[in-house]
């Protein structure tokens, strides 16, 4: 459960009264009788969703109408109100639909990493992803899909029909308390996984709401925030992101989101909902708010909002009784609210809620779910370090000492509504913070069972770490020291610094110091600085790594399974060196507004550094393996106006590897907001000896500038690096000169002749 506002039990009983009010009035409005015998041509599959939506939509009593764009909150709420009594218990929400008509109820469930509980009461326990981040560090498609695919299944196995999923915010604010929802700083990147992770969910005939829109990129302040950021900057980044999700995965709804953004409320935001979502990149679904993100009927209505979500979040029921007087008055016009509902009706018809109604009670088959989690986690961890081959561990390695973040039990995960709480119970029940927006749970898949398993030979002890001396004086006497921290934050709850927290920087330096031999699993939700890196021989990236996150942390350290994870995200040395060295905003006042000045514009995370010739601690794109690649023959050449890149890679080490070549493109003459751009990536898996060829073609709008008096994209003629890297950081392997000519792209990034 999830209190957000101190103000709420007034506004919730008044709200409640004004929603029984509703209820009367529609079950009066329902001539359920006569339905039974109508003609439903609306369910005629041959027909268009555009179409159905049309003649439902017509078939349909004013309350009826107004039902489809009030949600209510599917969980008691601070324990003063009772949810609709329809929803789903300790679910995020609820949509009444319109049985007479053959149109299911909307049952909607967070998040992006899988099946999430609203309380601690009584959770659903289901199979978690690994965190957004790992996802994204795997920089391989069809994991994200099937990522999406598995959590989709169970959210229908669930009695789910929407699923708030696909977080494509942009790591703007390493110490954001949801990067670990998200997909890291590029959009490029950002928005092809989170689309791919979108596909998956709605295959199985759901509507996926990608969020949060936009530029919600940190929670300290998140109500009242003011982003400023310019048109072009944000049409080159956040933007970006969000509009390569809908692009390629046409989720069925956007949800907007909680800040204001250059001075408006997201989800009042004419310029956001109606003019750059609709209009420019004339998406079709339609938009929800964020639980707590309406503040106006008339305004919010005629800005493109089309339905107002967990209404008792906010102050009033903006779109119940308010909007219908709106509407009656004409503030709102009829066909805006006919708008509101036909958008709705056209997702559902358009993903296949209507004919493929959902029922609570199906089966899991929570073993193989596991394994789909496990890959995930385990192709998304990233082996920043590794001195002297330290790792992989070998199974005879003597004595192991396992140490800290209670890697004797589980493996930990993010807080707030995003939460899928254990199958099998949190392994640490009882830290603090335990309510909103803890608990802190622990997936109970122990890093030290599994390492003990692969270990049959090996000594493994186990230190909690609380005493740093003890710590050392164990690892002084093993043969390998792996010291586990972790940086536990949350929705609502951004990191206070990039330290890792509870004096774990003293816990491992003192390991360091005492073991030569000392390798760190770190579980955080995105970057941290790591004072002691000079002294640990190897660090492990295994992020918040979901329900088989300890098997899987357990297979990297003994390389059966080899790591292929990037980083998504710039790992800074410290604070100083980012766009805001301190946060904005009081994380004790939630209500007092203020400004976030977004002056990086699109120069967002590796930009940044390049931009200002920073070097971080670990660069974008950074990752090792057990093996080693080369990469020979790179080329471009361009057809159809496309930009098109071939170059092959080797496996030239001793193992079976996956690598991940990157392509990012450096203008010679033209000024873009940084030096250089992402602009391709394969992933790839060679035998020890082999090689393959890779071809990729660069979307002509990261070639550009946004130009946003003629909404167009420009390529300025003239020479561009092509380079060739296995990260960010410079050390590139191959690079190639293109001439481009100069030409302009519509907003899809089609050339305009
Ligand atoms: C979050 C959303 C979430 C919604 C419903 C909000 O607090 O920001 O991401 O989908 O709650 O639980």
């Amino acid at each position: 459960m999830k209190p957000q506002m101190n103000a709420r039990p007034l506004a919730i009983a008044v709200g409640q009264a004004l929603a029984a009010l509703a209820a009367v009035a529609i079950a009066a409005a329902s001539p359920a009788h006569a339905a039974e015998t109508a003609p439903r041509p609306w369910m005629d599959r041959s027909l268009s969703a555009d179409q159905r939506a049309t003649l439902a939509l017509q078939a349909m009593t004013q309350q009826e109408k107004l039902g489809w764009v009030l949600g209510h909150f599917g969980a008691d709420f601070a324990n003063k109100t009772k949810k609709h009594p329809a929803a789903l218990p300790f679910s995020a929400g609820y949509i009444t639909g319109v049985p007479r008509l053959g149109l299911p109820a909307l049952f909607e469930t967070d998040a992006g990493l899988g099946v999430a509980t609203q309380a601690t009461a009584t959770p659903r326990e289901r199979t978690s992803l690994p965190s957004g981040l790992a996802t994204t560090a795997t920089w391989d498609k069809r994991l994200a899909y099937n990522g999406g695919a598995m959590i989709g299944a169970e959210a229908r196995a669930s009695g789910f029909n929407v699923m708030l999923a696909g977080g494509v915010n942009l790591l703007r604010e390493p110490r954001n308390g949801r990067n670990f929802e998200y997909a890291g700083e590029d959009p490029l990147l950002a928005g092809t996984m989170v689309a791919q992770q979108v596909k998956g969910i709605q295959s199985n005939h759901l509507i996926a709401t990608t969020k949060h829109f936009a530029v919600n990129d940190q929670e300290t302040g998140r109500f009242v925030l003011d982003a400023r950021i310019g048109e072009a900057a944000n049409r080159t980044s956040d933007l970006l992101a969000m509009q390569l999700v809908l692009e390629q995965a046409d989720p069925g709804s956007v949800m907007c989101s909680y800040n204001r953004l250059n001075g408006v409320y997201a989800c009042e935001n004419d310029y956001l909902l109606n003019q750059v979502l609709k209009k420019d990149w004339g998406y079709k679904g339609y938009v929800m708010s964020d639980w707590g993100a309406v503040h106006s009927t008339t305004q919010a209505a005629n800005a493109g909002l089309d339905q107002q979500s967990g209404w008792e979040f906010d102050k009033s029921q903006y779109f119940g009784g308010a909007l219908e007087e709106a509407v009656a008055n004409g503030h709102v016009t009829q066909a805006r609210l006919d708008n509101m509902v036909h958008r709705v009706l056209r997702a559902m018809f358009d993903k296949g809620v209507v004919d493929h109604p959902v029922a609570e009670g199906g089966a899991i088959d929570f073993a193989a779910h596991g394994l789909v989690t496990r890959t995930g986690a385990e192709e998304g961890m990233v082996l920043l370090k590794n001195e002297g081959g330290l790792l992989p561990l070998k199974p005879g390695a003597g004595k192991i000492v396992v140490i800290g973040a209670h890697a004797d039990v589980g493996v930990l995960a993010g807080g707030g509504s995003s939460l899928v709480y254990p199958i099998g119970g949190n392994a640490v029940p009882g830290l603090e913070p335990k309510v909103w927006p803890g608990p802190v749970v622990y997936h109970p898949s122990s890093p030290l069972k599994a390492i003990q398993a692969r270990a049959p030979g090996a000594t493994v002890v186990y230190d909690d770490g609380t005493d740093p001396a003890r710590a050392a004086r164990l690892a002084a006497g093993a043969d390998v020291a792996l010291v586990f921290a972790q940086q536990w934050v949350g929705e609502a709850l951004d990191a206070t610094s990039l330290s890792l927290p509870d004096g774990q920087d003293a816990l491992i330096a003192a390991v360091a110091k005492a073991q030569p031999r000392t390798a760190v699993v770190l579980e955080t939700s995105g970057p941290v600085t790591m004072p002691w890196v000079g002294q640990s021989a190897a660090v492990l990236q295994a992020w918040y790594p979901g329900t088989s996150g300890g098997e899987a942390i357990a297979r990297v350290l003994f390389g059966e399974v080899n790591p292929s994870g990037r980083l998504p995200a710039t790992f800074p040395v410290s604070e100083s060196q980012l766009p805001r060295p301190v946060l904005d905003g009081d994380p004790k006042d939630q209500t007092t507004r203020f400004a976030v000045d977004y002056h990086e514009g699109a120069a967002v995370g590796y930009k940044w550094f390049d931009l200002k010739g920073l070097k971080p601690l670990f660069p974008f794109g950074h990752g090792l393996s057990y093996t080693r690649f080369s990469y020979s023959g790179l080329a471009a050449s361009q057809k159809d106006g496309k930009l098109q890149l071939r170059f092959k890679v080797s496996n030239t080490g001793a193992v079976k590897g996956k690598d991940v070549p990157q392509l990012y493109v450096a203008p010679l003459n033209a000024k873009w907001e940084a030096p250089k751009r992402l602009a391709g990536w394969d992933k790839v898996e060679l035998a020890p000896g082999a090689s393959t060829e890779v071809s990729v073609a660069v979307d002509p709008r990261l070639l550009a500038t946004y130009d946003s008096r003629s909404k167009t994209w420009r390529i300025a003629k003239g020479g561009y690096k092509v380079l060739l890297a296995r990260d960010a950081g410079g050390a590139d392997a191959a690079s190639v000169t293109v001439q481009l000519p100069q030409s302009t792209l519509d907003l899809s990034g089609k050339p305009l002749r």
